[in-house]
């Protein structure tokens, strides 16, 4: 009889990932859908979705599926996951059954939370579906022997939710989640625009300015941007020229969130596990994580040493599908 297909999936509310066991490509889409204006059903997804929305101007308004690693819209999360299961080439046909999924699931996730994910994939083709835990998943993904009896601890920043998580003998022990990202960077600069200069702009501006010039605390980038927008009296189009060290100042509250994750966690654990971190340290990994200057900060405060995962963005889809080989051979997850 045919095997099942064995699809590792992230759920980002960024971007959504799939990649299937024993292949090395990377599907890798816009967590969005969009839908034409005055229109109920999703007219397109992921990257053709974020083109429509982008338009100018544009008739389709953007659909979130997936917002802190959860389902935010059932509708389009399934359809935009049949989208994804289907660029897996994993989709039933009249020769292959229909595939296996191993889900990263935040720790912080309730039960609800976790049902409407597994049943979101089933809705979408999935055959059998399995969570594990988005740490457990970072780990295996970053090379990280998780499942040794000293502990590791690993720190995930996403676009719309952090994870700070201490693991050992491949087990998570504490966890701590906040529903801050690198997305809430972006919203903090777009407000200080407004206030501050009167100047509207658009969540990608927002986005490509922390791309640009961004920082955490005391990395000191050093060329001044151009940043467009529209003037919120006149409606015009108009720009302001601003220094990196300002987003520096705009930034720190967001992060301090995110770095309170992390304190949590450490200071929750006992001290013979605390003093194995000390000398091996944290791993960041998320999108977010790859903000100039971050670790060194993150690392200055928590005073351990913080070093980014060799695979910052993919780590947890990659983990998601080495953990079939792991339960194939009788390990636990
Ligand atoms: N070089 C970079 N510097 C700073 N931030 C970055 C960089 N590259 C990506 N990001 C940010 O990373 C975030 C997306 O990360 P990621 O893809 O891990 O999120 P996600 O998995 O979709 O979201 P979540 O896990 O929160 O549901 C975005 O906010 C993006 O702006
Ligand atoms: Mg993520």
């Amino acid at each position: 009889m045919f095997n099942r297909p064995q699809i590792g999936i992230d759920l980002g509310t960024v971007t959504m990932m799939a990649c299937r066991k024993g292949r090395e490509e990377l599907i890798l889409e816009p967590s969005l859908a969009a839908i034409l204006e005055g229109g109920t059903e999703p007219a397109a997804f992921g990257q053709e979705a974020l083109r429509l929305i982008q338009q100018k101007p544009s008739s389709f308004t953007p659909v979130q599926p997936i917002k802190g690693g959860t389902i935010a819209d059932e509708k389009s999360a399934v359809e935009l996951l049949a989208y994804i299961l289907n660029k897996t080439g994993s989709s039933r046909s009249l020769f292959s059954r229909k595939p296996e999924a191993a889900v990263c699931i935040s720790t912080g996730a309730t039960d609800v939370e976790k049902r409407a994910v597994v049943k979101a994939l089933y809705i979408s083709g999935a055959g059998r579906v399995r969570l594990i835990e988005e740490p457990l998943a970072a780990a295996l993904g970053s090379g990280i022997a998780a499942e040794e009896a000293e502990a590791h601890m690993i720190v995930s920043i996403g676009g719309g939710k952090s994870e700070a998580a201490v693991m050992a003998a491949g087990r998570i022990i504490l966890s701590h989640t906040a529903r801050t990202g690198g997305r809430d960077l972006d919203e903090a600069f777009s407000r200080f625009m407004s206030e501050n200069y009167n100047l509207l702009i658009s969540p990608s501006t927002a986005e490509e300015t922390k791309l640009k010039i961004g920082s955490a605390p005391g990395f000191h980038q050093s060329e001044s941007y151009v940043i467009r927008g529209i003037d919120a009296v006149s409606g015009l189009p108009r720009s302001v020229e601003i220094q990196p060290s300002i987003l520096e100042k705009i930034y720190e509250a967001p992060l301090k969130k995110i770095l309170h994750t992390a304190l949590r966690s450490l200071q929750s654990l006992p001290p013979e596990t605390s003093g194995e971190l000390l000398d091996r340290g944290v791993v960041l990994c998320g999108g977010g994580a790859l903000l100039p200057g971050l670790a060194s900060w993150m690392s200055d405060i928590m005073q351990i040493p913080v070093q980014l995962s060799p695979c910052p963005v993919e780590a947890a889809v990659k983990g998601a599908s080495l953990s079939f080989n792991l339960s194939e051979s009788g390990e636990s997850l």
